[in-house]
């Protein structure tokens, strides 16, 4: 292996601490810590681990927790009406309804009914549009992470050539528009993409977020190009009835010819609830004017 490994966990770990730190001046001027409600619907086990995870984080950031949970047959309207509750609610400064969303349920529908100030997954379309003409606005946690890794990897990226495999509303679209706004020269390919190979191997920086196990290749790369690997996919492991993690890049082949990649678990993962602490601290100082 030659390429550095980008310590997701730690710059991670380092963003908490200096969320933390900045949390008692807004304590201070409001007389409230930041609030984030995290809605969970049904009772699908890894959502609930992963919202456990966040109102851990979020206490832990010295900022308030609630924590709501619908059983998986609720109405979407009851949905709503508690969307609408904590809309209204002067002590939330973030929403986070947890996806997926039982069958039932228009995600979209949901989305939109957010309050887009408080929108910290920044998942709403007028937060979608605002990153897209560049005003300010709530950014989508997983890119905004992958953003900071770069920026932290390769200081000013202006005109550097940037390949987003992936075009999801939560990941591959933001992640353009933000490497389009640090000027660098993107493209965006997905599943449906001709010859990926020669895209990848003109690429920079390359970010995977296609959801497809191991699917890009070492071989494919620029020599000392910077890897963001999003994926985290469960595959048979070696022993029979075990599972391991794998991203979407194929770790072993892919450290033998990049500059710098993050790994799979311990890169982008980290950096997501990191993200959420920010834009929650951010929803909070913009609420507070
Ligand atoms: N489910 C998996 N990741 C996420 C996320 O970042 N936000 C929301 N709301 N749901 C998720």
């Amino acid at each position: 292996m030659t390429a550095a490994l980008v310590d997701g966990k730690a710059f991670a770990s380092g963003l908490r601490a200096r969320i933390a730190e900045a949390v008692p001046a807004f304590v201070a001027a409001a007389g409230r810590a930041p609030g984030l409600a995290v809605v969970i619907v049904g009772d699908d086990p890894a959502s609930h681990v992963y919202v456990r995870a966040k109102g851990r984080a979020t206490r832990e950031a010295g900022m308030e927790s609630f924590e709501h949970r619908l059983p998986a047959h609720a109405p979407q309207a009851d949905l709503l009406n508690l969307v609408e509750a904590l809309n209204a609610d002067p002590a939330v400064d973030g929403i986070l309804v947890q996806l997926p969303l039982p069958r039932h349920m228009d995600e979209a529908a949901v989305i939109a009914a957010i309050d887009p100030d408080k929108d910290v997954d920044g998942f709403h379309v007028v937060n979608a549009g605002r990153l897209a003409v560049g005003a300010p606005g709530m950014v989508p946690c997983t890119p905004l992470g992958c953003l900071m890794l770069l920026k932290d990897r390769l200081g000013d990226l202006t005109g550097l050539d940037a390949v987003v495999i992936g075009r999801s509303n939560i990941v591959g679209k933001p992640m353009a528009q933000l490497l389009i706004a640090e000027s660098c020269t993107v493209t965006v390919a997905h599943s449906r993409t001709r010859n990926l190979p020669d895209l990848v191997a003109r690429a920079d920086i390359v970010v995977a977020a296609v959801g497809r196990p191991e699917m890009i290749k070492g071989e494919w790369l620029k020599h000392g190009a910077t890897v963001i690997d999003v994926g985290i996919n469960r595959v048979p492991g070696e022993e029979e009835g075990k599972t391991r993690l794998v991203g979407d890049v194929d770790f072993a082949s892919a450290a033998a010819v990049a500059g710098a990649i993050t790994p799979v678990p311990g890169g982008v993962g980290p950096m997501t609830i990191a993200v959420l602490l920010r834009n929650t601290l951010v929803a909070a100082h913009a609420r507070a004017g």
